[in-house]
């Protein structure tokens, strides 16, 4: 619940360096306002656009949304084709923006399965903020996260097939240098957005210490305070990492 005179003393000395984000609850934002699930995703990728540059103003370095996993295949073609229309129109038009005002794009999940022209959008956008360095966005799409480990665990087997790797040097660096998130930090906080409670398949391997927010919030209507309540409620809590406080 956010109320309304609630405000956050966000410590700076302990903001996250990564907060991933499961963006849900448009298509129950649509219905309530007897609008097309559609309607609801259009709203999704405003509020995206919003929280991209609350997170930058607070000083994130990486934000990870999951946009379309490998399971919102089964979705209506009606609705996966609105998605990949909003997706389209964002990757031609929209992410430039962002990329000028200094955040580099980064997608995530396996590529090969969405239209070509969507391809060559993502490759033109991640070369062309290559160099970006205010924040990173990292925008999962066709993603999974056992899907994820199964790439890396087919990369890896084949570079000990190719006698490159011995099994026995197989570290958990290797891992984490074979997913698609290699040479970015896990993500220190999680949100998911709209009441549930589920991890959903995202970033598996990743989340291995991360807190995790839960907030009521459909997603078309979540905000720079909402952000900013997860973060404070972060910076409150004790992280141990498994170990015993001192
Ligand atoms: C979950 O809500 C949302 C999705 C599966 C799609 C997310 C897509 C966006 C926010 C747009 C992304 C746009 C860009 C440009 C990256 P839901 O449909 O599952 O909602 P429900 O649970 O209420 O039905």
């Amino acid at each position: 619940m956010l109320y309304e005179n609630e405000s956050f003393q966000l410590n700076p000395e302990k903001m996250p360096k990564h907060v991933a984000i499961i963006m849900d609850g448009n298509g129950r934002w649509a219905t309530k306002r007897g609008l097309p699930r559609k309607a609801g995703h259009k709203a999704g990728a405003e509020a995206l656009e919003r929280i991209i540059y609350a997170a930058k103003e607070l000083g994130l370095e990486h934000l990870t949304v999951y946009a379309f996993s490998t399971e919102n295949w089964k979705r209506s073609a009606e609705e996966v084709g609105a998605i990949m229309d909003l997706l389209r129109f964002y990757l031609k038009n929209y992410f430039k923006k962002f990329v000028k005002d200094n955040i580099r794009m980064h997608v995530i999940g396996e590529k090969s399965r969405l239209d070509t022209d969507i391809q060559k959008a993502i490759a033109e956008i991640e070369d062309l903020s290559r160099e970006k360095n205010g924040m990173t966005v990292h925008v999962a799409l066709n993603y999974g996260g056992r899907d994820e480990l199964r790439r890396a665990v087919t990369k890896i087997a084949r570079e000990t097939a190719d006698g490159m790797l011995s099994p026995d040097a197989i570290t958990e660096d290797t891992i984490s240098d074979a997913l698609d998130t290699a040479g970015t930090p896990d993500p220190e906080l999680m949100i998911r957005t709209s009441g549930e409670e589920r991890i959903s398949n995202f970033l598996l391997w990743q989340i291995a210490y991360s807190e995790f927010f839960f907030s009521d919030t459909l997603w078309p209507d979540f905000d720079k305070k909402e952000l900013e309540r997860a973060i404070y409620y972060y910076q409150n809590r004790e992280r141990r990492f498994g170990g015993r406080l001192k």
